[in-house]
């Protein structure tokens, strides 16, 4: 692969797979039935939470720059077990994120097909439960299925597409909040805390979801110039720019109507609607839609190459693995998740798929943080390009905040989850433990012997 990607496009990768349903849908239901307008309060936390966890990947990311991602990471210091745990708890959560995705792009697209005349029959609309007499979310199935197709295709979002998608993207939060500031009415933000601050808190525990994806970077890793020095700083960037718009895009979507006048499925295009730019309201959705492909795009493809390693390393079924001959693409994975995808995106409201993949990426979270202060005992003339600062306090940080946002999920969501790890770990004693290519004996990996 060419080595190509410098500092300034690893970082716009980095946003580009950072910004989307989070802030564009998922704000605006958290601040209408969660937080009012403290969800400014929630991405704070939720921001912060990422950050500790940010430095534990960066350290990786600079000793192992390989895709893979946490799966590889834990596999290689907390053994194969823990590793299969993380890596069948990222497929559900990257496919999912899929679905979330979609599920948010669609409200945008039906804002728009709405405000040219087009509109789609109720049952198409969303959900069960999501709106009256809604019984699938058409255009999100028809959105993860298009994604999947393109994908087996080998028409992968080369990086320059990809950077020009993520210039939409901020181009478009700039001008939200730009205009958008000298529409806020201070009045809208009082009460700040309708909810209170527990409002807040469980708020943090939705928008979570807004504040990662730099894990997805670890992609670009054979593609980057100096990728074990860039890594580390691209992911503390991105995930940086990424807070200050969403703090600043927060402000506008609360200041602009009353946090109870919120439209949860086109948040800023409706906002922008009430106050008159109509017009506006529509590049604001176009902008959306353009700008959220890119994390479906990383998201698939995420999920594709997990699956991709984990059946490698012969923990899935070979199927898994196998390149259509002339693409050299996983096809089969590819299309196994886009239909998952789909099926989950079709019935599930958006709230409900988020906290299922908080919880999962909480998890990875504080395996990976843990996973950076054994590597520190165990192995610490290991060469690390990146070092998390204060170890352990920042790594223990890490764990603490992401298991007290764990807390504020719904109790549903840890029976899911649980349900997903009970049938992860039958898989493993009757498929991978048998079939592993046991790539990690003793503790050590292929990785390590190159990076010593
Ligand atoms: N952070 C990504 C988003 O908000 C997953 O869509």
């Amino acid at each position: 692969m060419v080595r190509a990607l410098g500092l300034a496009q690893l970082t716009m990768i980095g946003v580009g797979a950072i910004i989307g349903a989070g802030i564009f849908s998922l704000a605006g239901a958290v601040a209408r039935d969660t937080a009012g307008p403290a969800v400014l309060i929630s991405f704070l936390i939720a921001g912060i939470a990422s950050l500790f966890a940010a430095f534990a990947y960066a350290e990786f990311a600079g000793m192992v720059p390989r895709a893979g991602s946490s799966y590889t990471y834990c596999a290689a210091v907390l053994g194969e077990v823990v590793g299969w745990i993380v890596g069948w708890d990222l497929l559900l959560e990257y496919t999912a994120i899929v679905a979330a995705v979609a599920i948010g792009m669609s409200g945008y697209v039906g804002f728009l097909l709405d405000s040219f005349g087009i509109r789609i029959p109720a049952w198409a609309l969303g959900a069960p439960g999501t709106g009256t007499g809604h019984r699938v979310d058409l255009v999100a199935v028809l959105i993860c299925l298009a994604v999947a197709w393109l994908l087996t295709r080998g028409t992968r979002a080369s990086a320059r597409v990809e950077t020009v998608l993520t210039a939409v993207k901020i181009a478009i939060v700039l001008v939200i909040v730009i205009v958008g500031f000298t529409k806020v009415d201070m009045a809208n933000l009082h009460p700040f805390a309708p909810f209170g601050v527990s409002g807040a808190f469980a708020g943090a525990s939705t928008v979570f979801f807004a504040v990662f994806g730099y894990d997805a970077l670890s992609t670009a890793a054979e593609e980057s110039v100096d990728a074990q020095r860039q890594l580390p700083k691209a992911m503390l960037l991105a995930l940086g720019i990424s807070m200050t718009l969403y703090v600043l895009a927060t402000i506008v979507l609360t200041g602009i109507q009353r946090y109870t006048d919120i439209n949860a499925a086109s948040g800023f295009s409706s906002a922008f609607a009430t106050v008159g730019l109509n017009g506006l309201a529509n590049v604001i959705a176009v902008g959306a839609v353009i700008g959220i492909t890119t994390v479906t795009f990383s998201f698939m493809m995420g999920a594709s190459r997990i699956g991709y390693a984990l059946s490698r390393d012969g923990l899935l079924p070979k199927g898994f693995s196998r390149l259509h001959p002339r693409r050299k693409i996983p096809a089969r994975a590819t299309w196994t998740i886009g239909v998952v995808s789909a099926a989950v995106a079709g019935v599930f409201p958006i709230g409900e798929v988020a906290e299922l993949i908080n919880i999962g990426v909480l998890m990875a979270f504080v395996l990976v943080s843990g996973a950076v202060v054994v590597l520190r005992r165990t192995k610490p003339d290991l060469k690390r390009t990146f070092r998390c600062p204060a170890v352990p306090v920042i790594p223990i940080l890490s764990i603490l905040f992401s298991v007290w946002l764990m807390v504020y999920l719904d109790w549903q969501t840890w029976v899911r989850m649980g349900a997903w790890l009970v049938i992860g770990l039958i898989m493993y004693t009757t498929y991978g433990y048998r079939n592993s290519r046991r790539i990690n004996p003793g503790g050590s990996v292929e990785w390590e012997k190159e990076t010593v």
